[in-house]
């Protein structure tokens, strides 16, 4: 969702903090805007659609400054076009802020204002902000850093601000609670951002700012101050990301780049973590912890989206593995219920970004009742990692695409690792099985690769199906969920409707809607449902519908009874999903590629989903 950069330093701010806002364009936006200090004037320029608008609108002129405020939005308060694009001026002016979050008592602080003379020109609660900030200063006479402090103790919400002033051309203050921002420390500047992403070019010294905390750069001299004014030395993270990892290099979209990077993405969530020969396997930041998750009764995940897939699939792999009872929750539903948690309850958070509102809540949620929460996510140092009490990076690599792909098969990949290692902690699994899986483990980058052997197949069934209006995908066992992901793949980037169903269920709704016109997607690996998923497919083709199926190399009964087949490498069924979703993103990416979607940055849609 919305994107902040700001800079302060000796460079051209307004190029830096342009390139700055195109690297944040994967979090998902509808307008841009910057505020530049130049010749001690205070400027905005903004524009509804994407950046290269902004940028086209302001070509030729002269924009010199050293000092600047720049944001995408994504609209929540107010439509989105010129006037709402952030920043936003105060009242008199004089400042200007750049906001992610939502104020929500905005409208009484608003009325407020309002009443002491103050117009407004948005609809948007960041412009009632600054408009409040301002009119803390003129009332106490305190600096503006004071009257930050004052404004944003006030305030019932979230936010990453960050704002700048006519009257104190050196400095920028910035401040957080639940929505990230990173400070990059360079040689005599300074980078504030949303996530690393466009700080990486200059330098790789940053900051992660905490909630409560104020952030000040004056003078060249960077302070960071809680609201009651307390210091605290800033902790100097090095960053361990490549520039090329956020690049396309190459590929036509970062969604393609990210699929093909798997075997690799797969292969460094697993490293210096397994070893099958001398069945080692060890998770650093689980490992103290194994304890209590063999003695768990019960373990909750809180997931959104292609991360709650994720959760599903860990569901198979905990039951099954180490006998424990597992439940999958929306974290926007757990989050409302007045859900049951025992203390000896264990709640693993799923999270790709690591940002995601209703995650953290839910996280939040069960933590005030006792629970035990570990976190799997792939952004180091995000907000759900440092939430939880323990847990396992995914090692993925930055995933720009919005539609998840590698962070999916990563975090199967350490939901499996986890669910093994509770397993051998317990007791439950045999010295062999661990080897063997230990052992196939080691073998599925490979595997990956070999699905990519079918990209040219996968492309052609994409043109067959380019025009299709909808699409069913049905799996059983660790392929429904898989199921479930590939529709939704499908969905959000080629704006086809598509669904996902356990396939015997089917028969009790769905299977009203299958005719010639119907392409069903079906995963049907060899594994311990392969004759049900035999007698679905039946189901289906008795009623003329359409079907592709994903199936284990060598298979002879399944090619002769459907439309199109897909091969993967054989595996152990526990593990199928981590091959089996390959071919479902390539068939999305292709159609939505022929449809002529813009498939990293689906509308309506954002890489980080900070509000709830
Ligand atoms: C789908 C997708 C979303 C995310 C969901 C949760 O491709 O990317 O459904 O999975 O918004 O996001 P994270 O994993 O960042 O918590």
């Amino acid at each position: 969702m919305c994107g902040i950069v700001a800079y302060v330093g000796n460079k051209e701010a307004y190029s830096l903090i342009l390139k700055g806002l195109k690297r944040l364009e994967y979090r998902g936006y509808d307008s841009s805007g910057v505020a530049l200090l130049e010749n001690g004037e205070l400027n905005i320029y903004k524009k509804k659609g994407k950046v290269s608008e902004l940028e086209a609108g302001l070509a030729g002129k002269e924009l010199h400054a050293t000092i600047g405020i720049g944001h995408t939005r994504w609209a929540t308060h107010g439509e989105p076009n010129d006037v709402n694009a952030h920043p936003h001026f105060s009242n008199n002016r004089k400042l200007a802020v750049v906001h992610n979050g939502i104020i929500e008592n905005y409208a009484a602080i608003k009325k407020n204002l309002i009443s002491k003379g103050h117009t407004f020109q948005s609809e948007t609660d960041t412009e009632v902000l600054i408009h409040f900030i301002e009119d803390i200063q003129a009332e106490t006479g305190d600096s503006l850093e004071s009257a930050v402090k004052l404004a944003l103790k006030e305030v019932v919400g979230a936010y990453a601000i960050v704002v700048m002033s006519v009257d104190q051309p050196g400095q920028l203050i910035a401040a957080r609670k639940g929505s990230p921002l990173v400070i990059g420390i360079g040689e005599e500047e300074y980078f504030f951002a949303s996530d690393a992403t466009p700080i990486i070019a200059y330098t790789k010294n940053v900051v992660y700012l905490d909630d409560y905390e104020v952030a000040v750069v004056r003078d060249g001299k960077l302070s960071i101050q809680n609201l009651d004014n307390t210091e605290t030395i800033p902790y100097i993270q090095k960053l361990e990301m490549e520039l090329e990892a956020i690049e396309k290099g190459g590929y036509d979209h970062f969604m393609i780049k990210e699929i093909f990077e798997q075997p690799r993405s797969i292969a460094d969530s697993m490293r210096g973590r397994l070893r099958s020969s001398d069945s080692h396997l060890q998770l650093g930041g689980l490992s103290n912890h194994l304890d209590k998750l063999a003695q768990a009764e019960r373990i909750v995940i809180v997931a959104c989206g292609t991360s709650w897939h994720a959760g599903l699939v860990a569901e198979y792999l905990f039951e099954e593995l180490a006998r424990i009872n597992v439940e999958v929750e929306y974290a926007s539903e757990f989050r409302y219920r007045n859900p049951v948690i025992k203390e000896n309850d264990i709640v693993i958070a799923i999270s790709q970004s690591g940002e995601t509102a209703d995650t953290l809540a839910a996280i939040e949620l069960a933590k005030s009742k006792g629970a035990t929460i570990f976190g799997v996510c792939n952004v180091v140092g995000s907000s759900i990692a440092r939430a939880t009490h323990a847990g396992a990076y995914t090692h993925a690599g930055p995933e720009i695409g919005v539609a998840s792909t590698k962070a999916f098969t990563a975090q199967v990949t350490v939901l499996t690792l986890i669910a093994l290692a509770t397993a051998k902690q317990k007791g439950t699994i045999s010295e062999e099985v661990f080897r063997q899986l230990l052992t196939e483990l080691e073998n599925i980058p490979d595997k990956v690769e070999k699905v990519f052997e079918n990209a040219s197949k996968i492309k052609e069934i994409a043109f067959i199906f380019t025009y299709a209006r909808n699409f069913i995908y049905l799996g059983r066992g660790l392929n429904f969920p898989v199921a479930l992901e590939g529709a939704l793949k499908l969905k959000e980037i080629s704006y086809i409707h598509a669904e996902g169903y356990p396939a015997a269920e089917m028969k009790h709704g769905p299977i009203a809607l299958i005719d010639e016109d119907m392409p069903v997607v079906f995963l049907a690996t060899k594994d311990s449902s392969y004759e049900k998923i035999v007698s679905n497919i039946q189901e289906v083709k008795a009623r003329k519908g359409r079907v592709i199926a994903i199936v284990t190399e060598g298979d002879t009964l399944i090619p002769g009874m459907v439309d199109f087949v897909i091969e993967v490498p054989e595996t152990h069924e526990i593990l199928t999903p981590l091959v089996s979703v390959i071919p479902l993103q390539l068939l999305s990416y292709y159609i939505a590629v022929m449809r002529g979607r813009n498939v990293d940055q689906p509308r309506n849609l954002a890489k980080s989903v900070t509000v709830e």
